[in-house]
């Protein structure tokens, strides 16, 4: 018996201790050895736990650097950048408020993956950002973010504004316009991006991802951020 705790105590160490060694050669160069370690950490625990084939979190593949700075302005009409949002975390999401079908959809996993959070989820602000700023005034977010989760922010801009902060995203979005309708659309990429306090991307949700899944996962990066000692 004694044997057995020995023998998992050594699995243990040695399954740690590889996971550091890999974090140290994998490390990016803005990565500190300890965001390193902590990522490969959340790998193992919180992102690779069994996936839904419709959906699920993904890892961002190695030397990917998604998301960083932004200036933008809120539902409030407050001008924001990445900074205002560094006290935490973030579920972020690119749509419009016309968006028929599957903004609301998506926007409304993030609501009940962080219900689903419950203490944990708050350190997590939900965010869509705009990539119709056109008719997406600060006002019509405000309307529109409210239905969905009470701190949800909505976040839009000038065209160009927007156009920067989709290019970090690597956010695809075009107008589109349907023949029997008056109003124009628009097509869109459809993830779900959790952001860290540093504003860089940690995961990826794909469209229909379950909320107890993206809940799950989000837990796991949050553990795997703490301070350890
Ligand atoms: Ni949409």
């Amino acid at each position: 018996m004694l044997r057995i705790i020995r023998y998992s105590a050594v699995a243990l160490l040695l399954m740690v201790g590889g996971l550091w060694g890999w974090a140290w050669v994998t490390k990016s160069p803005q990565e500190t050895l300890a965001e390193a370690f902590a990522s490969r950490i959340a790998s193992v625990f919180g992102q690779d736990m069994a996936l839904p084939s419709a959906g699920g979190g993904m890892q961002l593949p190695m030397g990917i650097e998604l998301g960083g700075p932004f200036d933008l302005v809120d539902h409030t009409g407050r001008p924001v950048t990445q900074a205002d949002f560094a006290d935490g975390w973030m579920l972020v999401y690119f749509g419009f408020t016309f968006c028929p079908d599957v903004c609301p959809t998506e926007l409304g996993t993030i609501a009940a993956a962080l219900d689903a959070m419950e203490a944990d989820a708050a350190v997590v602000t939900p965010v869509l950002i705009s990539i119709d700023p056109e008719r997406d005034t600060p006002a019509q977010l405000a309307d529109y973010v409210a239905a969905f989760h009470p701190r949800m922010v909505g976040l839009t801009g000038t065209a160009d504004q927007v156009a920067a902060v989709a290019r970090r995203y690597r956010v695809y979005y075009a107008r589109a316009q349907n023949p029997e309708m008056t109003e124009y659309t628009m097509d869109h990429s459809s993830f779900i991006y959790l952001v860290g306090p540093d504003g860089r991307v940690r995961s990826i949700f794909r469209p229909e991802t379950a909320p107890e899944t993206m809940a799950a996962a989000v837990r796991g990066q949050l553990r795997a951020a703490l301070p350890r000692g």
